[in-house]
């Protein structure tokens, strides 16, 4: 029997790896997602087969169902537009899931003092114990914030203590470390031991609410990842703790592929990993301290009628998706739109913002839906030298990702972040309901350019009233 469960980890671990291999691309994402569920499937069956003698298989199915019921319904309705919030909540689950496992284990071993299972727990089970307990309560309290944030049941902005924020900060890390430090060296499970857990457990929340509040919308996208890459590590030190291999290797995958997308977001956004956690981005200028400080900008309406015929007789025009695309679901009609046009000779491009959207690859999953073909997405990168030869740059429900205050004023929130620059194209027609800011709460200087018209409305509406006048042209 042991020997089927190592090789069904095995099995399990390759399967995690193939998978995760086949989340590289949009094309392959689907399929690697189900190979790793088959996966975690099969590493939760070894683990069962490993526990069978001792197992209380009562509260296991009642655990099992209890995760069904609650995991199963978000997952299958949650709308593609909230899947950060999501991804937020399953996150912080993990991580309080395993800072209870941490508390478990402790109360098992009264205090790591006492035998169990005819083994002295050892220091990679005392160490992993602890580590588990703070990295999985700072997880799951900072993953709850950034829940809340992302759902809009708290304000985006920056909440914090200002100067003493990192004082605060690092007084609790302080206690955390310190009460873990008390109970290894206590080795025992009488009330006062119980009493340092609850602190332990106590102080690393509240370090994880002081962290993530602190933090603006903006800078969510990063916060998220490095919350998951977190929830990965303490899965791994409770895997240790419980000598659990694959909690381990499950737990250090996510902890790494977790790691390296933390930095790929904070390098597309132009913003150091310390910095972030260190508080104080994003949110702030409003449109209205915007006009109130400084001259009454008009931005210029347009109609569908005016911006089918620029973009009928233009020879490129450049689709730049954001957001507003995926509330009002409109891609399948951008990508109508995109075909009459390129029936009328126009070069058709798409221009993605690695952090458009509210997750990573938002506006490339929405438009391959629609049929986009892969080859006309392009990055930021690749696109950005374009804009300058482009005759109408079709901005769609995008915001903060066009705004070129990110280039050129220094006192905006999100001076640093690379943009698309939309600004450079000749002309620039943006679709969206009003003249209100995106996620990061700013206002957007390009909405109020010379070569710029706002055509009003929910973007699937304007987008098909772009349509029926190119029908008609
Ligand atoms: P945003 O800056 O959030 O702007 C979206 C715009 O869409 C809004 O200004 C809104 O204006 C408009 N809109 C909303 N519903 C609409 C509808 N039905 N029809 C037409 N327009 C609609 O979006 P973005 O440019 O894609 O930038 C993404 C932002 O989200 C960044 O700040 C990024 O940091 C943040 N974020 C990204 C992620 C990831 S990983 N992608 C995760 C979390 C947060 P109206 O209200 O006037 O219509």
């Amino acid at each position: 029997m042991d020997n089927l469960v190592s090789i069904l980890y095995i099995v399990a671990f390759a399967l995690f790896i193939y998978g995760l291999m086949g989340l590289t691309g949009p094309r392959t994402a689907v399929r690697g997602n189900q190979i790793a569920a088959v996966g975690m499937a099969l590493a939760v069956v070894a683990t069962l087969i490993s526990i069978r003698d001792t197992a209380n298989w009562i509260l296991i199915v009642a655990g099992l169902a209890v995760g069904i019921a609650l995991g199963v319904p978000p997952a299958r309705f949650t709308k593609m537009t909230a899947m950060p919030q999501l991804v937020a909540a399953f996150n912080g689950v993990g991580g309080g899931t395993v800072a209870l496992i941490a508390w478990a284990e402790f109360l098992d071993t009264s205090g790591f003092s006492q035998f169990q299972h005819g083994e002295e727990p050892t220091a990679p089970i005392i160490v992993g114990s602890l580590f588990a307990a703070i990295i999985g309560s700072i997880s799951f309290w900072g993953s709850l914030i950034a829940f809340g944030k992302l759902q809009e049941i708290l304000p985006g902005r920056p909440i914090g203590l200002g100067r003493l924020q990192q004082p605060v900060n690092l007084l609790l890390l302080i206690a955390a470390v310190g009460a873990a430090v008390v109970i290894g060296v206590r080795a025992s499970g009488d009330g006062a031991s119980q009493w340092w857990m609850i602190g332990l457990l106590v102080a690393a929340g509240v370090l994880g609410l002081m962290v993530v509040l602190p933090i603006g919308g903006a800078d969510m996208p990063v916060v998220i990842s490095l919350l998951n890459a977190l929830t990965g590590l303490s899965a791994a030190a409770a895997g240790l703790a419980l000598n659990n291999t694959a909690m381990i290797v499950a737990g250090m995958i996510v902890g790494a592929s977790g790691t390296i997308l933390t930095n790929l977001m904070a390098k597309a956004m132009n913003r150091s990993i310390p910095a972030i956690v260190a508080g104080g981005f994003g949110g702030g200028t409003t449109a209205a301290a915007l006009a109130a400080g400084g001259e009454q900008k008009q931005a210029k309406a347009t109609s569908a009628a005016d911006a089918a015929i620029q973009m009928a007789y233009a020879n490129r025009v450049i689709v730049v998706p954001g957001y507003g695309m995926a509330v009002a679901q409109a891609q399948h009609a951008v990508k109508e739109m995109a075909s009459l046009l390129e029936a009328k000779g126009v070069e058709v491009e798409y221009a993605i913002h690695p952090v458009a959207g509210r997750m990573p690859g938002h506006m490339n999953v929405l438009l391959a839906e629609a049929e986009v073909p892969y080859d006309s997405m392009k990055e930021m990168d690749d696109v950005n030298g374009e804009f300058a030869r482009t005759d109408v740059a079709l901005v769609i429900g995008a915001n903060d990702v066009t705004n070129p205050a990110a280039r050129e004023d220094a006192a905006s929130p999100i001076y640093g972040m690379p943009v698309l620059n939309v600004d450079q194209a000749k002309s620039v027609i943006v679709l969206k309901r009003s003249m209100n800011s995106g996620f990061a709460g700013i206002d957007n200087p390009l909405f109020y350019a010379d070569q710029t018209s706002m055509l009003f409305g929910d973007a699937k509406k304007s987008v098909g009233g772009v349509v029926e006048e190119l029908k008609a042209l």
